[in-house]
């Protein structure tokens, strides 16, 4: 992540125009062939083949040689048309490091343009297999490549709408600003996990406050489905934010009830073992649904 940072700083805009082109391409083709990417960049064969072996030194397309040449994006190459896009349209203004990297994500800490702190989650699913794979078949710029970058593209957006549902029924989320392609843009939270926390003053009103948003989230519509002592964030003040939704189901889903039976059940698992306090879950579960 911080390399493709270091390429993205040095993209220019015709740069830009080009990943693009290619991103664009690679609906319609395996890899991009260079007339297909001429003929849309409006430019000259050289101006061309300048700004792609450019893309190609900072690692942002594979070049292909077969029965005729073409060009694939890279998974940082994606990575950097999403980056582009969320400073274009304002949504973020610079970047800060790297502040969690999940099995599902990598989340990367940056600031809005009034400086206010937020992160980018790079929604990164299925990242281990799809490296076997690449590692036994060298496999790049097939239909597995196009498909991760929409399976993607889907979870990020799934995210974002769970978080702007929530947050409007004042559901204790990260605030969402954006998404684009992969990614998600919300507020910075500062905090612990949950699951690091070994002392807490009133671990009962805690899990009640976690209990309450579920409620309330029910309410909404939404069962996060993925809830667990890992998925929640304990700010300093000791106010619960619930992060982590791109998995989500609507209450109408037929196996909702069994979802948010997992959800409550591991919250009540960890409070349990970690503080002594026992809940029945049949209860709670009759005052949520
Ligand atoms: N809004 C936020 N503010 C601060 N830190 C965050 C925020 N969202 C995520 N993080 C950090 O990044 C980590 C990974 O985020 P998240 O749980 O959303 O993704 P994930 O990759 O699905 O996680 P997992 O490792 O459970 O698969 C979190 O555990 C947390 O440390
Ligand atoms: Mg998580």
């Amino acid at each position: 992540m911080e390399k493709t940072i270091e390429a993205f700083k040095q993209l220019e805009s015709e740069d830009f125009r080009v990943l693009q082109i290619i991103e664009r391409g690679m609906s319609k083709y395996k890899q991009v062939p260079i007339d297909y990417i001429v003929k849309l960049y409006k430019q000259s064969l050289s101006e061309a083949v300048y700004r792609l072996d450019r893309l190609h030194n900072l690692n942002l397309i594979i070049r292909w040689t077969g029965p005729y040449v073409g060009y694939v994006l890279t998974f940082p190459g994606f990575d950097s048309l999403a980056l582009g896009s969320l400073v274009s349209s304002d949504i973020i203004d610079a970047f800060g490091h790297t502040i969690g990297l999940g099995k599902e994500s990598d989340v990367y800490d940056a600031l809005t343009s009034s400086k206010e702190r937020v992160i980018i989650k790079f929604h990164r699913l299925g990242r281990t297999s799809f490296r076997q794979v690449r590692r036994l078949r060298n496999y790049v710029g097939n239909k597995r490549h196009s498909s991760w970058f929409y399976a993607n593209i889907v979870s990020a957006e799934k995210e974002f709408e769970a978080l702007k549902i929530l947050f409007e029924a004042g559901v204790s989320v990260p605030r969402p600003r954006g998404h684009n392609r992969h990614t998600v843009v919300m507020d910075f939270v500062e905090g612990d996990e949950l699951y690091l926390i070994r002392e807490l003053p009133n671990p009962l009103k805690i899990l009640n406050e976690i209990l309450d948003n579920v409620k309330l989230s029910y309410e909404a519509g939404v069962v996060h489905s993925d809830l667990s002592e890992h998925n929640v964030i304990v700010k300093p003040d000791l106010h619960v934010v619930l992060i982590d939704w791109p998995q989500w189901l609507t209450t109408a889903h037929i196996a909702a009830l069994q979802y948010l039976r997992r959800d409550v059940y591991n919250i009540l698992r960890f409070f349990e073992r970690q503080f002594g306090i026992k809940v029945d879950l049949e209860e709670v579960l009759k005052k949520i649904g």
